[in-house]
C-alpha cells in the first residue's frame, strides 16, 4: 500500500486543535492520531472519549486511536462510539488480545495491535487473523518527542516476513521519533503507516515535513 502519514495531535497546539488538524490535513495526512493514555499503562495522562467526539465532529479523516490504557476491552464501545476509525490496543494490557479485538471487529471498526519495543514480535502470530492492523512501537509509550529505538527496525523486518509468510495482508504502523531519516528506514523495513507528532507540529512547514516522508 501507499505510505500513509498519521498526524499525531499529541504534539499539536491543544488550544488550535481544530486549526492543527486542518493543517495537517492540507498537508496530506491521511489519518489523525489519537493517543489515550490512563497514568497506569504509562506514566501519563492525556486526552480521551470526550475530546474524540469533539475531534470526529470536525474532521472526515479516518481517527486513529491508540490506547495506552491498562484495560481497553471497558472502552472500545465508548471509543468506537465517539468516532473512531481505528482502535489500538496494547497486547501487553490486561485485557484478552482475542476478546479485545472480537469485540472492536463487532463495533464495526478497525482493530489495531500494539507491542512496545521489548515486546517480541512472535508473541502476536496466534492473533494475526484477528486484527486489522499491527503498530510496533519504535519508542516506549507515553510520550512525544522521544528518540527512535534504531532496535526495531529488525522487528518490522521480522513482521514484514512473517506476514508474507502466512499471507496475511495487514498493514505495518510504526509510532515514535519519526522524523525523515528515520521514516525512510521505517519504510524501508516494511512500515506502511507512520505516525509522526513532534516531528509535524513542531516543523516550520508542516507540508514540507510531510512530504519528506512521503518522497
Ligand atoms: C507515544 C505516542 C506517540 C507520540 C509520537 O507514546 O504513542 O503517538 O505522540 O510522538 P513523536 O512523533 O513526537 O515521537
Ligand atoms: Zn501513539
Amino acid at each position: 500500500m501507499e505510505t500513509v502519514i498519521s498526524a499525531s495531535i499529541l504534539s499539536a497546539d491543544l488550544c488550535n486543535l481544530e486549526r492543527d488538524i486542518k493543517k495537517a490535513e492540507d498537508a496530506g495526512c491521511g489519518y489523525i492520531h489519537f493517543d489515550v493514555m490512563d497514568g497506569v499503562f504509562v506514566n501519563n495522562i492525556s486526552y480521551g472519549i470526550p475530546v474524540l467526539k469533539s475531534v470526529s465532529k470536525i474532521t472526515g479523516s479516518v481517527l486513529d486511536v491508540h490506547l495506552m490504557i491498562i484495560d481497553p476491552i471497558k472502552y472500545i464501545n465508548a471509543f468506537a462510539d465517539s468516532g473512531a476509525g481505528i482502535i489500538t490496543f496494547h497486547y501487553e494490557s490486561a485485557s484478552d488480545v482475542k476478546l479485545t479485538a472480537e469485540a472492536i471487529r463487532n463495533a464495526g471498526k478497525k482493530a489495531g495491535i500494539a507491542i512496545k519495543p521489548k515486546t517480541p514480535v512472535k508473541m502476536l502470530k496466534p492473533y494475526l487473523r484477528y486484527i486489522d492492523m499491527v503498530l510496533i512501537m519504535t519508542v516506549e509509550p507515553g510520550f512525544g518527542g522521544q528518540g527512535f529505538i534504531y532496535e526495531t527496525l529488525d522487528k518490522i523486518k521480522e513482521l514484514r516476513d512473517l506476514l508474507r509468510r502466512l499471507e496475511f495482508d495487514i498493514p505495518i504502523q510504526v509510532d515514535g521519533g519519526i522524523n525523515m531519516e528515520t521514516g525512510r528506514l521505517a519504510r524501508e523495513a516494511g512500515a506502511d503507516i507512520l505516525v509522526a507528532g513532534s516531528y509535524l507540529f513542531d516543523s516550520e512547514d508542516i507540508k514540507e515535513a510531510v512530504s519528506s516522508l512521503i518522497s
